[in-house]
């Protein structure tokens, strides 16, 4: 199966991605870069939403108009994918929002899964999966294995930085999910983090250190 793998070379992307991997950038900017990358990579990952005619009327008469009819849900995965959602909600306000809960265990790097809250059965029919970070890929793949259980199968995948090694595990566990990316980078460390990348995410929005 082809790759499904987009790096946007946008240069409203390209700019904003290098003033958010600065050491020196401040949470506040932060946050408001990773909201802006985020509103620019879902508008370049929305082209193929699925559009229905309706007609307006506007202080002059009717006009033919179109309006998205998929049901689009966006799944940030806790902590870091928070920022992310709430960036593409002010643009698709009526989205459903689902929290994932994983995060990396520091010792063995595989993901854990804290917090899963779905319905019995989908009532969406596009996920948005929201996460900075790809990394070794284990908690996007945890998600996606989480998601298809549920019963979804149009799934994609919004993330800012991503290490080759992460985009050869999705690819090879779910090869279906399409990633929208600002960056692959060069490749993860000893300790599994994207070099060079930006550091942890979540750390960096949210002003903690582990
Ligand atoms: C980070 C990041 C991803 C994950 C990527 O989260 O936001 O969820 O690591 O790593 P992987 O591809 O190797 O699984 P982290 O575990 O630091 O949790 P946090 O957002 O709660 O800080
Ligand atoms: N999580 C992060 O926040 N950054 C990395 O580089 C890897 C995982």
């Amino acid at each position: 199966m082809a790759r499904l793998v987009y790096v946007s070379e946008h240069p409203l992307v390209q700019h904003k991605l290098a003033l958010l991997r600065d050491r020196d950038t401040d949470p506040k900017t932060f946050r408001l870069l990773v909201r802006e990358i985020t509103q620019l990579l879902f508008y370049e990952a929305t082209r193929d939403l699925q559009l229905a005619p309706l007609t307006v009327e506007t202080p002059l008469g009717q006009c033919a108009g179109r309006q998205i009819v998929e049901r689009i849900g966006l799944m940030p995965i806790l902590r870091a994918g928070l920022g992310m959602a709430e960036a593409i909600l002010d643009m698709i306000p009526n989205a459903q929002v689902w929290h994932l809960g994983l995060y990396r265990d520091h010792q063995t790097l595989q993901p854990v899964t804290y917090y899963v809250k779905l319905p019995p059965k989908p009532n969406i029919q596009l996920a948005l999966v929201v996460d900075p970070m790809l990394a070794t890929g284990g908690s996007l793949i945890a998600t996606v294995d989480i998601l298809k259980r549920w019963g979804l199968d149009r799934i994609k995948f919004l993330g800012i930085i991503a290490a080759p090694e992460g985009v050869e595990a999705i690819h090879g566990a779910h090869p279906d999910v399409a990633l929208h990316l600002a960056a692959v980078d060069s490749h993860l460390n000893e300790h599994k983090y994207i070099v060079p990348g930006l550091g942890d995410a979540g750390d960096r929005q949210f002003g903690t250190v582990h």
